[in-house]
C-alpha cells in the first residue's frame, strides 16, 4: 500500500489523484489531520485516515499495512518542523513501511539562505539514519508562486526582485506530482536523491522578458536584499519576510539553479515551461 501525508493539500492531492488514475483506490491512503479535508478522495475509494504530524500515536495507526509512505513537508518551519517530521519518521518505521518518498528542495544544508532547506538537510538526514529507503524528491521553486513574487510587475512593467543573475529551475507543482505518481508505481527509486525541476533554468531577466512578449514590457531591477525584505515586513510576519529574502539570496547565489531531466524523464514529456506558464496567466 501507498500511503501520502498532506494529503489534503495542493501536493498531496494532486498526486492521489494521479495514482488515482493509473491503479488501484484500494492499493492508496490518504493522511489528513484533517479527514473532511480529503471526503473527495474517499468517495473515489481511497482509504481515508486520520494522522497529525505532531501526535506519533496517530501517525503510527494511519501508516498500519503501508509499504511506501510520501512525507509530503510540513508548512511550519525550524524546530517545530523537524519534531513533526521526526514523529511521522519514528511511526513509519514502527508501522514497518520500508521505503519513504520525501519532498525536499535543492541544496539542502546547515548554512543554506532559504531557511527551509535548512530543515530538508536536518529531515533527510533523519531519514537516511532511520535505514529505511529512501527517495528525496527535491523540488525546486514551484513556478505556482511565482505570480505572488512579481506582485504587481506585469502590469507597472517594473519587477524589482534582490536575484542579481541567479536562475531557477521553476516547475509547476501538478507536474512534481504526476512524476511521484509515476515513480511511485515504478522501479528502482530506492535510495535516490532527484533534483525536480525543469531542464531549462531561468533569471529574472528571462522572467521579465517572457512577461514582455506576453504583454506589457516589463523591466527586471536587482534591488538590495536588504530593501526587498523591509518592503517584505511591510505585509508579513517578520520569519515570513526572512524566509523569502533568504530564498531570494538562495537563488541569487544558484542554489536554485539546478537544471535536470529527471522530471521529464518521469512524466515522458517536457514538464510545463515558464514561458507556456506566463502565457496562461494573461
Ligand atoms: N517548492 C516550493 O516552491 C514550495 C512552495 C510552498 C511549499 N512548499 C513545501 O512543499 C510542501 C507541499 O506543498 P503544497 O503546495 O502541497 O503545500 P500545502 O498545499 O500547503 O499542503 C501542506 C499539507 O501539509 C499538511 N500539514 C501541515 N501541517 C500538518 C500537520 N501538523 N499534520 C498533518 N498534516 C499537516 C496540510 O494539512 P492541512 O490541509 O490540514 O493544513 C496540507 O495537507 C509544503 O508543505 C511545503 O513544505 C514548497
Amino acid at each position: 500500500m501507498i500511503a501520502i501525508t498532506g494529503a489534503s493539500g495542493h501536493l498531496g492531492k494532486a498526486t492521489l489523484n494521479f495514482l488515482l488514475a493509473k491503479t488501484n483506490p484500494s492499493s492508496l491512503v490518504a493522511v489528513a489531520r484533517d479527514t473532511e479535508k480529503v471526503a473527495d478522495l474517499a468517495a473515489k475509494g481511497v482509504t481515508v485516515r486520520q494522522g497529525d504530524y505532531t501526535d506519533r500515536t496517530s501517525l503510527v495507526a494511519a501508516f498500519a499495512g503501508v509499504d511506501t509512505l510520501v512525507l509530503i513537508s510540513s508548512a511550519v518551519l525550524g524546530d517545530e518542523r523537524i519534531r513533526q517530521h521526526t514523529n511521522v519518521i519514528n511511526a513509519a518505521k514502527e508501522a514497518g513501511v520500508k521505503h519513504i518518498f520525501y519532498t525536499s528542495a535543492p541544496n539542502p544544508s546547515l548554512t543554506a539562505h532559504f531557511t527551509p532547506a535548512i530543515d530538508h538537510f536536518q529531515t533527510e538526514n533523519l531519514i537516511n539514519e532511520s535505514g529505511l529507503a529512501y527517495t528525496f524528491f527535491r523540488n525546486n521553486l514551484y513556478l505556482d508562486i511565482l505570480p505572488g513574487v512579481l506582485g504587481e510587475a506585469p502590469q507597472s512593467g517594473k519587477l524589482y526582485f534582490p536575484a542579481g543573475d541567479g536562475k531557477v529551475s521553476f516547475v509547476l507543482r501538478t507536474d512534481i506530482a504526476e512524476g511521484l505518481a509515476n515513480a511511485l508505481l515504478s522501479e528502482g527509486h530506492e535510495n535516490k536523491i532527484y533534483e525536480i525541476g525543469s531542464p531549462e533554468s531561468y533569471s529574472f531577466s528571462d522572467i521579465a522578458a517572457a512577461l514582455s512578449q506576453s504583454g506589457k514590457s516589463v523591466d527586471y531591477i536587482d534591488i538590495p536584499n536588504s530593501a526587498y525584505e523591509a518592503e517584505l515586513q511591510k505585509h508579513l510576519p517578520a520569519h515570513y519576510a526572512k524566509m523569502y529574502a533568504g530564498m531570494a539570496e538562495g537563488v541569487k547565489q544558484g542554489d536554485f539553479d539546478v537544471p535536470d531531466a529527471t522530471l521529464e524523464n518521469l512524466l515522458g514529456r517536457q514538464p510545463v515551461t515558464l514561458t507556456d506558464f506566463l502565457k496562461n496567466l494573461s
